[in-house]
């Protein structure tokens, strides 16, 4: 949920800690802060609430040299969005400083001893904790400190600690969310994700759960908890720092958005051989996944929408069962699962709170369980029997734009890799997918070009204070995230039902200031009823926008604004109807002026329950 960010080395300390916080702001933006350690051996902490504005004055107007640093960005759990709650955390004698990511579930329990030995917990945050008990097992060896209170610590923590005693290197270790590091020369950098190391280093270490890193500025050491030295793996990340800066667009979801020709060509790629589906590391057999009966996919939020429309793919094609549920209900249940269960968890991020919650109950319950994950290293993909890697890159936007849809088309994959391996499909028809999923990247670049219509309805529905979506059937799960997005980004009040279910309720707010939004392809099955729909919808003194296909000569004298799409088969057709929305959502969001990448109360990724 926080960011973390840390380096030493030769450069000036303030500033790499401030760019890479930039990067990261869209991990949590409520508070902010930075830890250094002077020429003189003193610990300098810089934090604030609200945006990273007033570190970026803070480090405009100082004169302190320093080489090392700690930063920290935050989405506050523990304690109100304010100056003393951010990070860096102190110690009472503000000799040590620490930053922390995840969430220390007895930290109410630490902090009674902690008070009981006179330490003075200032903040309301489960953070702070962490600092006082490094300070009470300090004798002169910070490292030994953080590897003696792991053990005492329940929950999930990323950590990066500095003391003023030991002005040459940085503590971190890790927990249940992600903490990577990136080996330079004489300098080294790590973070809680990929953006800010980026422009340093492609050469990354993974860290692993239950290590410490002690980090200097020639060296970096990583141990486990007994202390005993581990022979890490350095990967060399193909990422350009392009990836995940905004290339020229005013924004990061705009710039996602008009990724994903991209994004699409990169899940296809490398995973078609032969005409069969190859998946790295699914790691279950061909006998074991001739025993399935039963697919149940698990997600939250967009990830959700995406499993979704999975299930349409995979009971329409292979008539195989699906079910899908979201993670934060699903795992309160009681699961009905069994060897004979493949469940899939989607997730953007891969630390998802609930959907890793899921995961875990699944996993007891005897189901295979595959990550279909976007983030590599995440924990979901450590935990999961087999990880699908959907390739999207960073997504820095809060909205989920570019991963949804790399999500979507990993489906049809997973779909031609269940068939194939079932002999639920045949090759005929997988060619025929096939060759229509290659052509998706190309007519996403058409809707793309005309994002200036776009924009035009945008202009119209900026004031509208509430909108309906409709859709049936595969298109359905489109309305669901089409509405989302709009919330997400406009905070206007939007709905999204299944049109059949808008006598059912729904209707009575039809009236002319609650426009619908129908999806409403021609060669759809439910067109008709679609088109009923809307006529229902006029009836009440709705507006209508259609989000129809090119060949539909009629609808512009039913609608009254369209968006189009060109024709395609209903079962791929989610790979397009969605673009549009997301871009309707993107410019209402930005006519009215709000903060896009970073809408207000909502994090990238919800690492707490
Ligand atoms: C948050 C994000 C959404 C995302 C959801 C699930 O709510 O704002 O964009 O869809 O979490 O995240 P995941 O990383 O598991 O896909």
């Amino acid at each position: 949920m926080c960011g973390i960010v840390g380096y030493i080395g030769e450069k000036d300390a303030k500033n790499i800690l401030y760019n890479g916080l930039t990067k990261l702001e869209y991990k949590g933006y409520d508070s902010s802060g930075i830890a250094l350690i002077d020429d003189n051996k003193n610990l300098i902490i810089k934090k604030e609430s609200g945006k990273l504005t007033q570190i970026k004055k803070y480090i405009e107007d100082t004169n302190i040299i320093s080489n090392i640093g700690i930063g920290h960005t935050r989405w506050a759990t523990h304690g109100k969005p304010t100056q003393i709650n951010s990070h860096p955390h102190t110690n009472c004698r503000k000799t040590i400083a620490l930053v922390h990511n995840g969430i220390i579930e007895n930290y109410l329990e630490l902090k009674e001893e902690l008070i009981k030995k006179d330490h003075k917990i200032i903040s309301e945050t489960d953070s702070e904790i962490i600092v006082h008990l490094i300070s009470e097992y300090y004798t002169g060896n910070l490292y030994g400190a953080v590897q003696k209170i792991i053990q005492y610590l329940k929950g999930t923590f990323a950590i990066a600690v500095i003391s003023e005693s030991e002005p040459d290197k940085i503590i971190i270790a890790k927990k249940g969310t992600s903490m990577l590091i990136g080996i330079g020369e004489n300098e080294n950098i790590f973070g809680s994700d990929i953006p800010p190391i980026l422009e340093h280093t492609k050469n990354i270490i993974v860290m692993d759960d239950y290590e410490i890193g002690v980090i200097e500025k020639n060296k970096v050491t990583i141990t486990d908890l007994e202390g005993n030295i581990l022979n890490k793996v350095v990967e060399n990340i193909d990422l350009t720092i392009e990836m995940a800066e905004k290339s020229g667009f005013k924004h990061f979801m705009l710039k996602e958005i008009h990724e994903q020709p991209r994004v699409v060509e990169d899940v296809l790629r490398g995973k078609i051989e032969n005409g069969k589906i190859k998946f790295d590391n699914f790691n279950i057999t061909k006998e074991e996944l001739r025993k399935i009966e039963q697919i149940n996919i698990i997600a939250c939020g967009t990830s959700y929408h995406a499993g979704l429309v999975g299930k349409f793919i995979i009971e329409e094609i292979l008539k195989l069962p699906v079910i899908v549920e979201i993670a934060s209900e699903f795992r309160y249940k009681t699961p009905i699962l069994s060897e004979k269960n493949l469940v899939i968890v989607i997730s953007q991020s891969g630390e998802t709170s609930d959907t890793l919650g899921a995961l875990r109950v699944a996993k007891q319950s005897g189901a295979k369980v595959i990550g279909m994950v976007n983030v590599i290293g995440s924990t979901i993909a450590k935990e999961a029997y087999g990880t699908i890697y959907t390739n999207a890159g960073p997504e820095i936007g809060v909205a989920s734009t570019k991963a949804f849809l790399s999500q979507l088309t990993m489906m049809y994959l997973f779909m031609l890799y269940l068939g194939d391996n079932l002999n639920l499909i045949d090759n005929k028809y997988k060619e025929y997918i096939i060759k229509n999923l290659e052509k998706i990247p190309e007519k996403i670049s058409t809707i793309l070009n005309k994002s200036d219509e776009i924009l035009n309805i945008a202009k119209q529905l900026k004031n509208t204070k509430n909108i309906m979506y409709i859709a049936r059937h595969i298109n359905y799960p489109v309305a669901l995230e089409g509405s989302l997005k709009l919330k997400e980004t406009s905070y206007i009040h939007s709905e999204a039902y299944p049109a059949g279910e808008l006598r059912h309720g729904p209707v009575a707010l039809i009236e002319e200031n609650v426009p619908a939004l129908a999806i409403a392809l021609k060669n759809s099955k439910t067109y008709d009823k679609m088109l009923s729909n809307i006529q229902e919808i006029k009836a009440r003194d709705g507006k209508i926008i259609v989000l129809a296909s090119e060949d539909d000569e009629n609808i512009d004298s039913i609608a009254n604004m369209s968006l189009k799409i060109e024709p395609i088969d209903e079962i791929f057709s989610p790979l397009l109807t969605v673009i549009p929305l997301q871009i309707l959502a993107y410019y209402i969001s930005d006519e009215k002026g709000l903060d896009v990448d970073n809408p207000r109360n909502l994090s990238k990724s919800v690492t707490v329950e």
